[in-house]
């Protein structure tokens, strides 16, 4: 055959569509895959075992779209894959966005990056996966940067084309005519995707997550509070803030040391700073006995003054990042010099976790993509997942030695959804970090507004009250050193919103373990609630959208309220607000702190009184409280419990307990108590727990019930 013959059957053979075979790998999840995917993907670099049996325990079902309509083929040296779209669907995720929780029409490049102010892919968890309202959901497990068209175009061969439209007399004309399908390039000859069943929305994400290994559960003192000291601090002056705290009687976890604890940073010695820090081991068990424990800074950047920079320099990259070696985690030979490290002179000593920066962006700081890395694999991949492997490895450490981690990290990707990382970043702008915490629970990801510096004491206040109902209650004080009463006026009110994050630790437990276990996200959007799907724009309605902005406002994007846990909508208010709009999905709900009721199905107006974040139970909604304590339980604590319920329904819902801890949940050691509330015949409220399971961990001391509605 003449080779330009051949190039050409060879070519028209790639562009046409190449045949997909589909296998069920879990119960509603479906591996397509075709040419030759790359050997490192986001899975392998996050190397997770699914929850089969979680993912068992979902409503089985068909393959969610028509296989068809699912087209691939190669072309460019790339390979195209092509998902179809209807009309009325809304799509969700493609990662960790600021501004958008809409994805349908959207131009994405998905890159690990910092966030710039525009949702353009670069984030610091562009996690490849969508949920359509449809409920169905479209992973793409590979490590490269990838160009979405979230049904932006149309194709001259589209089965389902757009009206034609002629702007000169047509007023409805629209220069985004409709698309029919999700259009994704991924820059290699081959690839591996996933398609995850419903039957709604929320359930496409319990899957995701639990085929991802599931959430992560923190050690309860995570979940309280926590401030990050000036990064020059000394062990006296940590010493000295902690005591502030105690005195003045704010809650506190664990402090966040910064770069300063370090002998050298930015590239980073990993060794304690003798001058500042003379006695580490000393210092980190005197603060533990206070019950107080230590999260370090570091970026995984090696100085050269490092004592580990001989044994690691023949595994790192052929560039550095602020003149330091760049380790090539993907390499065992890697991850044991630098983790050791980690293990030996902070782990060992009582370190409770870290916080890993600069593992995102940006592209001026971090290793360019000419990089080279001694195991061969690519600059691309290596930025995709450089993240998930410290992530991963550090946790590994703790969990040798059965204690639990949590800590901060700034970039991750699909893959990392059970390690114990909350994502932050430099942005501050108070919106966008809500808009982010909605966006959270379809990335796979948690992610924290934290609270930094403030003009006002209005700011700060209300910024303390979105982090107090976030996956991290945290103060970084980095530069600032601002304290939870640096504002006087307000100092009562943030000591009043630490100790109501303090008393719902039992909540937020129950609610984390429900991300283990089940897949479903602590925070996410409202769109996500049943109540609010069921109003979507398809259900037929009597009046006209101008007479119900109820249903106009289920179309729009909503940014500015989400879901904390099962039962709890928030609404935070921004500076400046004194009143706000909540959209309130169908089904009645109460106001978090009096118990009245405050609507179903509609748009209601609140006044913002500055003391108060508005948050608003859902009917039946069942909240299991303890005492505001300066310090979460510690392992295997005894608390009493003060129990709320909201609303007019009876209901029954589950108490999650275990030591606190260690990963002994892992060995089955933990069990689920029933708490129900059921109205009697007199018309008074009943509450009751169900005993403790023998031979597992109990924590939970003498129980109250609180009936908070009326
Ligand atoms: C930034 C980080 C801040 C703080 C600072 C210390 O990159 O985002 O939170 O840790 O480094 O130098």
């Amino acid at each position: 055959m003449k080779p330009l013959l051949f190039a050409l059957l060879f070519i028209s053979f790639s562009i046409h569509a190449q045949p997909l075979k589909w296998v069920e790998v879990a119960n509603g999840i479906w591996k397509g895959s075709v040419g030759k995917p790359e050997v490192y993907d986001l899975l392998k670099a996050a190397d997770v075992k699914p929850n089969t049996a979680g993912i068992q325990k979902l409503p089985a079902s068909t393959f969610p779209l028509p296989k068809t309509d699912v087209i691939v083929r190669f072309q460019d040296g790339k390979t195209y894959l092509r998902f179809p779209l209807e009309r009325e669907e809304q799509l969700y995720g493609f990662g960790l966005n600021f501004q958008t929780i809409h994805q349908r029409g959207r131009i994405l490049r998905l890159h690990v990056d910092h966030y710039g102010n525009s949702d353009n892919g670069r984030t610091h968890s562009p996690t490849p996966f969508y949920v359509s309202t449809k409920g169905y959901g479209v992973f793409i497990n590979s490590a490269r940067y990838l160009d979405v068209y979230a049904g932006s175009n149309v194709r001259k061969d589209s089965k389902n084309p757009p009206e034609l439209q002629d702007r000169n007399s047509d007023k409805n004309w629209s220069a985004k005519p409709y698309s029919d399908a999700v259009e994704i390039l991924v820059p290699a000859h081959g690839v591996e995707f996933y398609v995850f069943a419903g039957p709604n929305p929320m359930d496409v994400i319990r899957r995701f997550n639990l085929f991802n290994g599931g959430g992560c559960l923190p050690p309860r003192w995570g979940l309280g509070f926590t401030q990050r000291v000036n990064r020059l601090y000394n062990a006296d002056d940590v010493k000295q803030e902690a005591t502030e705290f105690e005195e003045k009687g704010y809650p506190l976890d664990f402090i966040g040391l910064e770069p300063g604890w370090q002998s050298a940073s930015y590239p980073c010695t990993f060794e304690w700073d003798k001058g500042r820090f003379p006695d580490p081991a000393g210092f980190v068990k005197e603060m533990s006995d206070r019950h107080i424990r230590l999260n370090l800074w570091t970026n995984p950047y090696v100085s050269p003054k490092a004592s580990i920079y001989p044994k690691i320099e023949t595994y790192t990259a052929s560039h550095t990042v602020w003149v330091g070696a760049i380790p090539d985690l993907t390499l065992p030979q890697a991850r044991k010099v630098f983790f050791d490290k980690f293990e030996q002179d902070h782990i060992n000593i009582g370190v409770s976790g870290y916080k890993i920066d600069e593992v995102d962006g940006y592209d001026s700081y971090l290793f360019p993509d000419v990089t080279t890395f001694p195991s061969g694999r690519s600059a691309e991949q290596i930025r995709q997942t450089y993240g998930l492997l410290v992530q991963k490895y550090s946790t590994e450490v703790f969990h040798k030695k059965n204690r639990r981690t949590y800590g901060l990290v700034r970039g991750s990707n699909a893959g990392g959804v059970s390690f114990p990382y909350v994502i932050y970043n430099d942005n501050y702008s108070h919106q966008d970090f809500i808009t982010a915490l909605i966006n959270s629970g379809f990335a796979g990801v948690l992610w924290t507004p934290e609270v930094r510096a403030s003009k006002t004491s209005e700011e700060w206040l209300r910024r303390m009250q979105t982090v107090c109902f976030s996956p991290m209650a945290m103060i970084n004080a980095w530069s600032s050193s601002t304290k939870p009463w640096s504002f006087p006026d307000v100092a009562n009110e943030v000591k009043e919103i630490a100790q109501l994050r303090m008393q719902m630790i039992p909540y937020w437990y129950t609610e984390f373990a429900k991300y283990h276990f089940e897949g479903t996200p602590p925070f996410r959007a409202v769109n996500l609630e049943e109540g609010f799907v069921s109003g979507s724009a398809k259900e037929k309605n009597t009046k006209s959208l101008e007479e119900n902005p109820y249903e106009e406002a289920l179309n729009k994007e909503i940014k500015d309220q989400y879901m904390a846990g099962e039962y709890l909508l928030v609404a935070p208010v921004f500076t400046g607000q004194t009143s706000r709009k909540v959209i309130l999905p169908r089904g009645n709900w109460y106001d978090f702190y009096t118990g009245d009721y405050a609507g179903n199905g509609e748009i209601i107006t609140i006044n913002a009184a500055l003391n108060k974040i508005p948050v608003f139970v859902k009917d039946g909604g069942i909240i299991p409280m303890m005492q505001p304590m300066l310090h979460a339980p510690e392992l295997n604590q005894k608390v009493d419990l003060e129990i709320r319920h909201y609303g007019k329904k009876n209901s029954t819902s589950k108490l999650y307990d275990d030591d606190g801890e260690t990963f002994d949940y892992e060995k089955g050691a933990y069990s689920w108590r029933e708490l129900k509330a059921e109205k009697q015949a007199d018309g008074q409220w009943k509450g009751s727990i169900s005993a403790p399971q023998t031979g597992k961990p109990n924590t939970i001391a003498n129980v109250s019930w609180k009936f908070m509605t009326k």
